[in-house]
């Protein structure tokens, strides 16, 4: 696992964007495992704005996204496929029926799972998995003590997540109580990997995925059993790794 110590968020948005555009450059037809949350947003900036500067060409990128919610459609602001045109693939020359998201409004839930692995499998898998981590070390929308053995499945959302979520709702009722996730096998299966993460409210999660026990518990810690993690992350994120004389 290789760590790289930035100082600052766009420290890291143009370390992780150099991270990706390495793999296109060398890659033109290959396929990015990307992320939503707050965290990716500065790596997408920069990776459009290197596609401005003509440095990049998506024209025969394909892409595949962790997770969305249940319910939504890709209209809806909430959504993590309008997430990613509204932060990435407006702003590049991807062909959006080469961007694939789970979806959300399939009530079946098997066929949605299934249907998203039969995705990630003719496209040829990952070549470079994108990610971010919760604060309790969750990743995609794998919570603690899920199974590491998963592929694309539903993910009930903790309580936590639907009232941190509520905000962004007019009631109660519209918040989505559901996810669809690529699994913990999905994810390592990915030729590369590459972790951001920011701030203080990440340090523990990032200590213990790094160097605590590999354990569903802490379900970013399986990372250590990947060939090619990247992990960019900030100062802040660093504290506890630093303060353990890790780093
Ligand atoms: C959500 C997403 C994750 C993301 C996490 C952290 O749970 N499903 O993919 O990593 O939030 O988000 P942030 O980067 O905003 O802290």
């Amino acid at each position: 696992m290789k760590v790289i110590k930035v100082k600052n968020y766009e420290e890291l948005s143009r370390t992780a964007a150099t991270i990706i555009a390495g793999v296109i450059l060398s890659k033109p037809d290959c396929i990015l495992g990307l992320a939503t949350g707050s965290s990716p947003v500065g790596t997408y900036d920069q990776l459009a704005a290197m596609y401005e500067e003509g440095i990049l060409d998506f024209s025969h990128v394909k892409s595949v996204n962790l997770d969305e919610y249940v319910g939504l459609d890709g209209s809806n602001d909430q959504s993590y496929r309008y997430f990613m045109n509204t932060n990435l693939f407006d702003h590049v020359n991807i062909d959006k029926n080469k961007t694939y998201v789970p979806n959300g409004l399939e009530e079946d839930s098997d066929k949605a799972c299934a249907d998203y692995n039969e995705i990630i499998r003719s496209v040829g898998g990952i070549d470079i998995q994108l990610l971010g981590i919760g604060g309790n070390g969750h990743i995609g929308f794998n919570e603690p003590g899920e199974a590491f053995e998963k592929e694309t499945h539903c993910v009930d959302l903790t309580e936590s997540t639907i009232k941190a979520n509520a905000r962004f709702f007019e009631s109660m009722d519209e918040v989505p109580k559901q996810a669809y996730t690529m699994g913990i096998k999905n994810i390592m299966a990915a030729k590369k990997i590459l972790l951001v993460a920011t701030g203080s409210a990440k340090a523990d999660a990032l200590y213990k995925s790094l160097y605590g026990p590999i354990t569903p518990n802490v379900p970013a810690s399986i990372l250590q059993l990947h060939q090619d993690v990247t992990v960019v992350a900030d100062e802040d994120a660093l504290r506890l790794i630093k303060e353990k004389g890790l780093l």
